[in-house]
């Protein structure tokens, strides 16, 4: 009953198959191999966009790479105070940006507004005494588990267009978003405005399974620098495309989404029925969040489930003293069992 994370389960067999089969023999190194030109290609293909392709290692150096791309060091990045760039990764954008500043917004649900976006753009008055605004950068689906559609995607680029500042989409969870919306992959990105993205897919069954992916092709310039110097340009880069092939090949990792978005409302759904549990957020992609009561919460966690307590950052109604807030995340390889075990046991 592990709902701690979806990092936390292996990687699907079919990602690991297309490692092992690009084992054989020899290729060329630092991202000049075949099957680094055939992941480009395809991501191309699926974006229906041309596109620059960088492979790398982690969700973080995604993130921070593609906001060195976006952001001068004496910039700003606005984002949502919970983003896992604010909060989860050591100030690696700070670093790889070189300085840039970034400014957090409690927005609802995890997601932020063009208002509130407006709200602190207003506040930009001093010229070269604040940092110059530069980037928005929103998760899809967002750390609260919500999605942005379309159109909210593009209400917040035309803003931020406007004022000469890019789009950053952290999408470390977009097979997520994407098979929760069921739109295609360019209407969520560079249809509504995303200059840049972090494209992931360790999550939803990859072994380090991440690319930057700019459609802006202004921000592509001299990126290969920007990747080397940060330690990301991996010498045997066919392993990295491997997986990026296998995972977009039949639709795999849309499967795989739709697969734990499927067991996150199943969880959701058993678990409102609980006498005193309350959804804190809208259950739209693979988390659920959830107000519990603190004994169930303890009976639980004591009878083997595992989840995490969170932050209530963005929740209408906040837990009380005898409450905690907890995250549950669901993965494609979550058994089912698994959910039922656990709806058994609230039931108790
Ligand atoms: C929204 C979001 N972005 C980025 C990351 C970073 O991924 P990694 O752990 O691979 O650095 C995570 C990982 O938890 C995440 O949840």
């Amino acid at each position: 009953m592990n709902f701690a994370s979806d990092n936390v389960y292996g990687v699907d067999p079919r990602i690991l198959a297309a490692m092992v089969a690009a084992n054989e023999g020899t290729a060329r190194s630092y991202s000049y191999d075949n099957l680094t030109e055939a992941a480009r290609a395809r991501l191309a293909q699926v974006f229906e966009h041309q596109v620059a392709v960088h492979l790398v290692t982690t969700g973080t150096a995604a993130n921070g790479l593609a906001l060195s791309a976006a952001t001068p060091p004496y910039g700003a990045v606005i984002c949502h105070a919970e983003a896992h760039i604010a909060v989860d990764e050591c100030n690696a954008p700070e670093l790889f940006t070189g300085g840039a500043k970034l400014i957090g917004i409690h927005g609802r649900g995890g997601k932020i507004t063009p208002a509130e976006v407006e709200g602190v753009l207003k506040g930009f008055i001093r010229g070269e005494h604040d940092p110059k605004p530069a980037c928005l950068s929103i998760t899809n689906a967002s750390e609260a588990g919500t999605v942005y559609r379309p159109a909210e995607v593009k209400a917040l680029a035309d803003l931020v267009h406007a004022h000469g500042m890019k789009l950053h989409m952290d999408g470390a969870r977009f097979a997520n978003a994407l098979a929760s919306l069921g739109c295609s992959p360019a209407e969520l990105t560079w249809q509504a405005g995303v200059d840049i993205m972090s494209f992931g897919g360790t999550k939803n069954g990859g072994m380090m399974l991440e690319a930057v992916v700019i459609f802006d092709a202004t921000l592509a310039r001299e990126f290969n620098y920007r990747q080397m110097r940060g330690g990301q340009l991996v010498s045997k880069s066919r392993f990295l495309a491997a997986q990026m092939l296998a995972y977009l090949e039949n639709d795999l990792w849309l499967d795989n989404a739709r697969t734990a978005n499927g067991l996150a409302q199943r969880l959701a759904q058993g678990l409102a029925r609980v006498k005193g549990v309350r959804i804190g957020h809208a259950v739209e992609a693979n988390e659920v969040f959830a107000v519990l009561p603190r004994a169930a919460h303890e009976a639980w966690q004591k009878a083997g489930a595992v989840y995490y307590d969170w932050l209530p950052d963005g929740l209408e109604q906040k837990p009380g003293p005898d409450e905690v807030f907890a995250r549950f995340v669901l993965s494609h390889a979550t058994p089912e069992d698994a959910v039922h075990r656990f709806l058994a046991l609230t039931k108790k």
